[in-house]
């Protein structure tokens, strides 16, 4: 029996998590659930699973969440609570699915507190991946990444002597954009972005696979984890998402790992390595898909890799500048505050003001995210990017 917190279970990657652990409800054990808002989605799951603990981000939410559980199960709210459940003496494994730059924290009492992580929450690795790695290596703990790109890096690195890795290749589906000219992405709305070809995902994310952002901060991810400098991780348009990424060894052999697009497979691997258990989840048929495509990214187009890229490289606190600024660009794009081609355009001023402080602390990095954050609001009440 392995015990489980989910962080963020009633998001994308949540949800699945959940679906996966009622798949073999003798196997797992949930300790804890937290949630933002959703006190329905969250009072269901705990009816099901039977967690020790559940928390939501306000009080108010705690409030209705108590009027709907059974006496046993403690109810928390707040940064207190998701640190409790990141922390929760009973877990085993921590699957951190919140969105955002609030994953940093929790993400960081997990591995304090010795749990192995299941890694969905990619800005953690972004706007500190140093501090995290360290930490990981210190405490003996694993990071199992469950982003789909990073999970193939991570299967196709099974057995291999990680010296021999030579580069990384991600792959991009390029979003609903990638044939787009510049004057047709300068009028898209929040709903045409918000339609994803291949992938099902929570709003953030997808906005970021529209701009290429979310490749951005997975280029950054993969550099933490695999420990690989920037200009040996290269990424690829494949717009079928079928090759999840692939591996080039210094002999000049490349593996990749294939699959359908559903992150059920990436989910269930982070919980149940080292094994691999039999699965019920859509199996790929190559013949149906027919033909796999490969293209280099339009980086004068969508400028957001390029500036991930950029951020990464002169590395300190760049990179939590860039992802704040980028949340909340992508909060005010969703809100039609600003337009599609705003979001990249408020990153790269915000990212252009900021003084970098190299080799920062946790306190450094959380400064730096809020400095980013009021920055870009304050870029956003500029009359360019008004209407
Ligand atoms: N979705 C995917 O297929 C996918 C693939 C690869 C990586 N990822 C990564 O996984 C993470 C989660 O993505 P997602 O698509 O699952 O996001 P999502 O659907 O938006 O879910 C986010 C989760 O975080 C919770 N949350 C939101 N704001 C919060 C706050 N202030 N405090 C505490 N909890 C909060 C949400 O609760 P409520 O439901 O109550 O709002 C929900 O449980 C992201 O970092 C994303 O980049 C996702």
């Amino acid at each position: 029996m392995k015990r489980i917190a989910i962080l963020g279970s009633t998001g994308s990657i949540g949800r699945q998590t959940v679906e996966i652990i009622a798949h073999y409800p003798d196997r797992f054990q949930v300790v804890a659930l937290t949630a933002g808002r959703n006190t329905h989605l969250l009072a269901q799951q705990a009816e099901e699973l039977k967690p020790e603990l559940v928390v939501v981000d306000d009080p108010d939410s705690a409030r209705e969440l108590r009027g709907m559980l059974s006496n046993n199960i403690d109810v928390m709210a707040g940064t207190e609570g998701l640190l409790a459940a990141a922390a929760h003496p009973q877990a085993e494994l921590v699957v951190v699915a919140v969105v955002g730059a609030r994953g940093i924290l929790p993400t960081l009492a997990a591995i304090d507190a010795g749990k192995d992580i299941g890694l969905a929450n990619k800005e953690s690795l972004v706007a500190a991946g140093e501090l995290v790695m360290a930490k990981a290596k210190e405490q003996h703990v694993r990071i199992l990444p469950i982003d789909s790109e990073h999970s193939a890096v991570f299967q196709c690195l099974q057995g291999q002597d990680p010296a021999h890795l030579a580069k990384i290749i991600l792959t991009a589906s390029g979003g609903p954009f990638r044939t787009y000219t510049r004057e047709q992405l300068e009028l898209v709305t929040p709903k045409e972005a918000l339609r994803h070809p291949n992938w099902d995902m929570g709003a953030k994310i997808t906005i970021d696979s529209a701009t290429l952002m979310n490749k951005g901060l997975e280029v950054i991810e993969a550099h933490w984890l695999f420990g690989l400098p920037y200009e040996q991780i290269q990424v690829l348009v494949h717009p079928q998402s079928i090759v999840h990424s692939l591996v080039e060894l210094v002999d000049g052999s490349v593996l990749a790992q294939l699959g359908p697009a559903d992150m059920r497979l990436p989910i269930q691997f982070a919980l149940t390595f080292p094994e691999r258990w039999p699965a019920p989840w859509p199996r790929l048929s190559l013949a149906d898909v027919g033909s796999l495509t490969f293209a280099k990214p339009d980086v004068e187009l969508f400028p957001c890799l390029a500036l991930a890229y950029g951020a990464g490289k002169e590395g300190g606190t760049m990179p939590a500048v860039l992802n704040a600024a980028n949340e909340e660009a992508v909060a005010a794009f969703l809100q039609e505050k600003i337009a599609f081609l705003d979001i990249p355009r408020v990153i790269a001023k915000v990212l252009d003001k900021h003084n970098n402080k190299g080799r920062p602390t946790i306190d450094e990095i959380l400064a730096a995210d809020r400095w980013a954050r009021t920055s870009a609001q304050h870029i956003m009440e500029q009359p360019q990017f008004k209407g």
